[in-house]
């Protein structure tokens, strides 16, 4: 097993084993604090949180429900404060409401769980020396987005009559943002939000379209619809077009109205995560969180201005209107022979081969046979079918190497490959009923992140390393940690990869690990944490100070309630669990894993 001074640099540390602790463990020598927890006030006027006493109203300027994606933000002017930005993804009722009635929620629980969604803006603390960071309440930058908030439908789509309402007969105004699983942080300095399971907050889709996103055709599980008509897509058909998108958020302009960017295309966007070409175009990676969809890129016709001018930020929060969007499709390089759908690596000893990026729309212009442009951005999924795309995984977070420019892709599982009705193995998504998921890495041609090919490989193949069907990059395994089951991805100030966990089915809490990417020692995969009961392990934000990590849905275990709770997290027996944001850092002072 790693010692605590093996390692690449930055992920020297006592690696944390399996375990079913209900809290953050943490490698020894490093402390934690909880930056934020939900209910926690941020805006001016917001109460303290009372689990016993909330309201919607009290909500809507307090931290949200289940914390995913973060990032941190530099904050010139203000010494020792950066701006945190926090997705929040979705609400769980039986956790929030003592004696919840999930047949009769009251108006007052659904509208606290409206407020509850959505996006926080925070401006954090950093205690003096150590890696701690606090919330400075009532900061002007500070802001909540949420169910009801207003958000602006740009780029070709919009104003497209696939999204008129009878509240927005232009097509051009939405009301709430949902579901914001993973995200990005752009160069120009503003943050990308994906709106993933969408589907399930609208009742009585009947659609070809709603099917194969998922709509389902009666009462949903919230009941939402009795509250706003808008969730009934009996009475409102297209109100559902205007979620699955990715929203910009420009953090420093507490005016600002926050857009949703048509251009990139509607799925269950699990996360956007920017880089530039050499001639300063920004390109998109981005992945459709379904088992059997496809991962997508968007790459920009304009150039990103730098400096921190006006018009450079004003121009800036242009470029993600204007371009083409691509869908992937993957070829092994190996016999499909040799790709027996148990994980058995083909005899050439890797799992990869070539890729094509297949253009689907620019502008007002489809590349799609049968489908109009308007048609291509809103019913995307349609698209990938009608090109051939290639049936993915679940493509997770995705995150370009700062250093390398190699896009990694998280494949969290896929319970259904290989299934009677279902695609079979292929080398890029190699294990029939995968459990426990894999990561690829992507190399686009010429390091050009425009290009419209790549090489690919599988960089891990998740799983208890005393698998054969696991592969760690070829590493030795018996030096590595377990995983299963990867869904967000980020990159270290050394270029070594990280990666947190949703699912673990090897009988260990979810946690996050740390994997060097380049030397001698990549794949050597070391696991830096572990959360609490039923959570899952969000964020992550590695600095040279401080790891960030959102603990979301802690306790959430089937027939877990307020009243009978499988987490007491973080504030201990006898308080209610919170879902929230944790920091950890070195005791000694010293940078993560040096
Ligand atoms: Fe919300 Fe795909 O995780
Ligand atoms: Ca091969
Ligand atoms: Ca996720
Ligand atoms: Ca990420």
């Amino acid at each position: 097993k790693p010692g605590v001074t093996d390692g690449a640099r930055g992920l020297r540390f006592a690696p944390v084993g399996p375990n079913t602790a209900d809290q953050v463990t943490v490698p020894a020598g490093y402390a934690q604090n909880v930056v934020i927890r939900w209910g926690e006030p941020i805006l001016r006027g917001a109460p303290a949180f009372d689990s016993e006493k909330q309201t919607a109203k009290a909500q809507a300027g307090q931290f949200g429900y289940n914390n995913d994606f973060l990032s941190l933000l530099p904050l010139r002017g203000e010494h020792g404060r950066q701006v945190l930005v926090a997705n929040h993804e979705y609400t769980d009722e039986v956790l929030m409401f003592r004696g919840y009635d999930a047949a009769n929620p009251t108006r007052e629980q659904v509208e606290i769980a409206w407020a509850a969604h959505g996006l926080s803006v925070v401006v954090v603390q950093e205690e003096h020396r150590t890696g701690k960071l606090t919330p400075v309440t009532r900061h002007h930058l500070n802001r909540r987005l949420h169910t009801t908030s207003e958000f602006e439908v740009t780029g070709p789509a919009a104003g497209s009559d696939l999204l008129k309402t009878s509240a927005d007969p232009e097509g051009r105004t939405v009301l709430g943002t949902l579901n914001n699983c993973a995200g990005g942080t752009t160069p120009w300095g503003t943050t990308l939000h994906g709106e993933e399971n969408f589907n399930q907050y609208f009742a009585n889709g009947s659609s070809a379209t709603d099917k194969r996103y998922g709509v389902g055709t009666g009462a949903t599980e919230r009941k939402w619809e009795r509250f706003d008509k808008r969730f009934d897509l009996k009475q409102e058909p297209n109100e559902v077009h205007r979620f699955g998108w990715v929203v910009e958020l420009d953090p420093y302009d507490p005016e600002s109205t926050p857009r949703k960017r048509t251009a990139l295309g509607r799925f269950k966007h699990e996360a956007a995560q920017p880089r530039l070409t050499e001639d300063g175009r920004p390109v998109v990676y981005m992945g459709d969180d379904e088992r059997f969809d496809y991962f997508y890129k968007f790459v920009s016709s304009k150039r990103m201005k730098k400096g921190g001018s006006r018009a450079a930020r004003e121009h800036n929060l242009t470029l993600l209107d204007e371009g083409t969007l691509y869908v992937a499709r993957l070829t092994g390089d190996s016999p499909a022979a040799e790709i027996d759908g148990t994980g058995k690596l083909p005899n050439d000893g890797e799992f990869d081969g070539s890729g094509v990026w297949i253009p689907l729309a620019t502008g007002d212009v489809s590349h799609v046979p049968g489908m109009t442009a308007e048609e291509v951005y809103v019913f995307t999924r349609l698209a990938g079918d009608k090109v051939g795309a290639t049936k993915m995984d679940r493509p997770e977070d995705v995150e370009p190497s700062p250093r390398s420019g190699r896009v990694y892709v998280a494949l969290t599982n896929n319970s259904n490959r290989g299934k009677a009705g279902y695609a079979p193995a292929d080398e890029a998504n190699p294990r029939n009923a995968n459990k426990h998921g894999q990561v690829l890495e992507l190399a686009e041609h010429w390091d050009d992140p425009a290009s419209d090919g790549f090489a690919w490989r599988l960089f891990l193949v998740a799983g208890d390393p005393n698998d054969p069907a696991t592969y760690f990059a070829g590493f030795p395994k018996e030096k590595v940690s377990p995983i299963s089951c990867p869904d967000n991805v980020a990159f270290d100030p050394h270029g070594n990869l990280w990666i947190s966990t949703d699912g673990n089915q090897l009988g260990s809490h979810d946690g996050l690990f740390g994997v060097a990417t380049r030397g001698e020692r990549r794949g050597e995969l070391k696991q830096f944490l572990t959360v609490p009961r039923g959570a899952e392990t969000c964020g992550p934000i590695i600095q040279d100070r401080r790891v960030l990590v959102a603990v979301q849905h802690p306790g959430e275990i089937d027939g877990a309630s307020v009243e009978n709770p499988a987490s007491v997290w973080p504030d201990g027996p006898g308080k209610i669990v919170r879902p929230s944001v944790v920091s950890v850092w070195r005791t000694d002072g010293r940078d993560i894993g040096v």
